[in-house]
């Protein structure tokens, strides 16, 4: 079946590319210059662009499909314009072995949604003390390997860990928190911790094992990728092991670059996520960072958890926000939109940056590019209604702000997985 996308605005990791006819057959982009078709979509005032690929995502299966499963997230993540998602290992049990892995896949390819891709445990059980079976793992198909949720407090392991995982070819992510600083802090330690009375996180939980996670790269080389960066500092000591030539890189949420720890003050769990929403001065040097290429990738978090789990008292609710249905509108809104936000670089962020990281080629709007794309509408605002999300989760801390650049049509190989076109 062929499609054809007629007088869409192009833009890609290099910018934006001016209006074309884009023909999708066989799963590739077949011509920018229009041609026969069974269907065709008039996409006049839209951007076209590469489908986002998200490197951190929370699924839950196997064990907690209360809170989220294959067919609700993986349709989430194309209904927010994703045509492929990393899944989390912290599940119950762990993704730590090959038989969970080739499962997880084979159902993936059932749902119509996104395409799934795995990370698997560093550690067996996400619990710092030996490492995983890397290479079986990868041999199943984790691409990533990550004790995400927990730290590593094992230093010796995470040396190890990336040393194999450098020999295999898979990147080593990090929940970059100093356990011992963090203590049982559950809000970012500052003045808003004191007003409320709440334990405090501090920024040098993360930024002192941040430190200590360059240090460990340079002597256990391989790749070190860090997850859900949130400080100021944090992104300067990214950027100085860059220019030193670490192999590094790192990733920030969409709620890091657009929330602050003052949307605590209403007390609401909904806004209880780690590591915790911070200062003004962390989210203004996070937005530099990603633009200038210090953080190399935007990626969710989506962290879905039951809504009468984050109704619960603020102490015992869970860290988490769910977010892939509103990542791109949010982003295109708040940053783009309003703060002249380059747009080619947030789609390099979001699309191309965490496809290289995974050692993929980059979706370029090109003849013979894999039709991973969406189309979004950069006109029509339209509050974000949680009560009408695809994911199980439906609260959001967003919820009510008017944005724009929903996506309207999402391609996954060619195969539409999501469309709203109206
Ligand atoms: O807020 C969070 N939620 N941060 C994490 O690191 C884990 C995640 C989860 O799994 O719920």
């Amino acid at each position: 079946m062929r499609l054809l996308i007629k007088n869409a605005q192009l833009v890609d990791d290099r910018g934006e590319l001016g209006r074309a006819d884009v023909l999708v057959e066989a799963g590739r982009i077949a011509s920018l210059e229009g041609g026969e078709a069974e269907h065709v979509i008039d996409a006049s005032g839209h951007f076209l662009l590469p489908a986002f690929f998200d490197l951190h995502t929370h699924l839950r299966v196997p064990g907690q499909e209360v809170k989220e499963d294959l067919s609700s997230g993986l349709r989430a993540a194309a209904a927010g314009g994703f045509a492929e998602v990393v899944a989390m290992p912290n599940t119950d049990p762990v993704i730590d072995r090959p038989e969970v892995i080739r499962a997880l896949l084979g159902q993936a390819r059932r749902v119509d949604g996104a395409r799934l891709s795995v990370a698997a445990a560093l550690s067996a059980g996400q619990e710092g003390r030996r490492l995983a079976e890397l290479s079986r793992l990868k041999d199943a198909g984790a691409v990533l390997f990550t004790d995400d949720g927990h730290t590593n407090e094992d230093a010796r392991l995470l040396a190890v860990g990336l040393r194999y995982a450098a020999a295999l070819g898979v990147p080593v992510a990090v929940h970059a928190e100093d356990a011992t600083l963090r203590a049982d802090g559950v809000v970012h330690e500052g003045e808003v911790s004191e007003r409320l009375g709440l334990p405090g996180n501090p920024a040098e939980a993360e930024s002192a094992r941040i430190a200590r996670d360059l240090e460990i790269q340079r002597y256990g080389k391989g790749h070190l990728h860090i997850q859900h960066l949130s400080t100021y500092t944090g992104a300067k000591l990214v950027r100085q092991a860059k220019a030193k030539g670490q192999r590094v890189t790192a990733e920030v949420t969409p709620h890091h670059l657009t929330l602050t720890d003052e949307a605590l003050f209403g007390l609401d769990p909904i806004f209880k996520v780690a590591p915790p929403l911070r200062e003004r001065a962390d989210v203004e040097a996070l937005i530099a960072a990603l633009e200038d290429g210090t953080v190399d990738v935007v990626a969710t978090d989506h962290a879905p958890h039951t809504l009468d789990e984050k109704e619960a008292d603020f102490l015992r609710a869970p860290f988490g926000i769910p977010n892939l249905e509103v990542a791109f509108p949010l982003l295109f809104t708040e940053l783009v939109k309003k703060r002249g936000f380059p747009l080619g670089r947030l789609v390099e962020a979001m699309a191309s940056a965490p496809r290289r990281l995974l050692g993929r080629e980059a979706v370029r709007l090109e003849v013979g590019a894999r039709a991973d794309l969406v189309l979004v509408d950069p006109k029509r605002a339209r509050p974000v209604t949680p009560e009408g999300f695809i994911s199980k989760a439906k609260y959001s801390p967003w919820a009510g702000w008017e944005l724009v650049g929903w996506p309207v049509l999402t391609l996954v190989d060619g195969r539409v997985a999501y469309e709203a076109l109206g």
